[in-house]
């Protein structure tokens, strides 16, 4: 089904420049560890294994992941989102390495204009998009892998609303969050995210971490090497 623009606006209204200010408190500080149960810091570990010198960021909220993470040994970093706050918020955060910034909506394809990355993250991307997580995972990777090196990786996490231990904090934050729009993940399944790497990766990785799963992806699969690249 296709979401409507009003969903996908719902989906990011809330980062405003006040919203912003309390982002990294919030959902970094307070809702990870007490809400979800996966302290922030599995995240940050999961950007220090992951991320190259070559970088795409999708969805990148205040930057502090890549302001954590980054080195000085970083070539290149590209910052895509649709809202324009965060990408104001997270470029400043890291105006040291310079990155390049695109604005749009990653259920759309998306142009950046050349060039393939060795690493791109969706960070806590998934549970905000609208629709379910078999269709708009399938979107988003195939939206990024033609912006993958073949031997890339795409890493992150998202909030799942099945397959995971819900205490009663989670279960009611997240159907508030769900009645709001700012998430979409009432029947975001493991099993679906799973699916979604297996098709495309020939590595992946999946890992629950309270109402979390963090995954990687590494190694496109010939189809879609031959898919996006020509080769035979
Ligand atoms: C929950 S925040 C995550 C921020 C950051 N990655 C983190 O982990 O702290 C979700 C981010 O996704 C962006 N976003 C939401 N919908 C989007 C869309 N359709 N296309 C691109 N970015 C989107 C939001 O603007 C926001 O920056």
């Amino acid at each position: 089904m296709k979401a409507e623009t009003s969903d996908v606006d719902r989906a990011h209204a809330v980062y405003t420049r006040r919203g912003l200010a309390f982002y990294d408190w919030w959902v970094l500080g307070v809702s990870n560890r007490w809400i979800w149960k996966c302290d922030t810091q599995k995240i940050l570990d999961l950007y220090q294994a992951h991320l190259s010198t070559s970088h795409l960021e999708v969805g990148v909220g205040t930057g502090y992941f890549l302001e954590k993470s980054l080195s000085n040994e970083s070539r290149r970093v590209t910052l895509f989102d649709i809202n324009l706050n965060c990408l104001e918020r997270a470029s400043k955060r890291i105006a040291g390495h310079h990155p390049e910034v695109f604005q749009g909506n990653i259920l759309e394809p998306v142009n950046l204009q050349g060039g393939r990355y060795d690493s791109i993250a969706i960070n806590y991307l998934l549970h905000c998009l609208p629709g379910r997580l078999e269709d708009k995972a399938e979107k988003v990777f195939d939206h990024l892998i033609p912006h993958l090196d073949n031997d890339g990786v795409v890493f992150g996490s998202t909030i799942l609303g099945m397959d995971i231990q819900r205490p009663l904090l989670a279960r009611l934050l997240m159907s508030f969050y769900n009645s709001k729009g700012i998430f979409s993940n009432q029947q975001d399944s493991l099993g679906a995210m799973m699916e979604v790497l297996s098709k495309r990766f020939r590595t992946f990785n999946v890992e629950v971490c309270g109402c979390v799963v963090l995954f990687w992806g590494k190694g496109l699969r010939e189809t879609y090497r031959n898919r996006y690249t020509g080769e035979q």
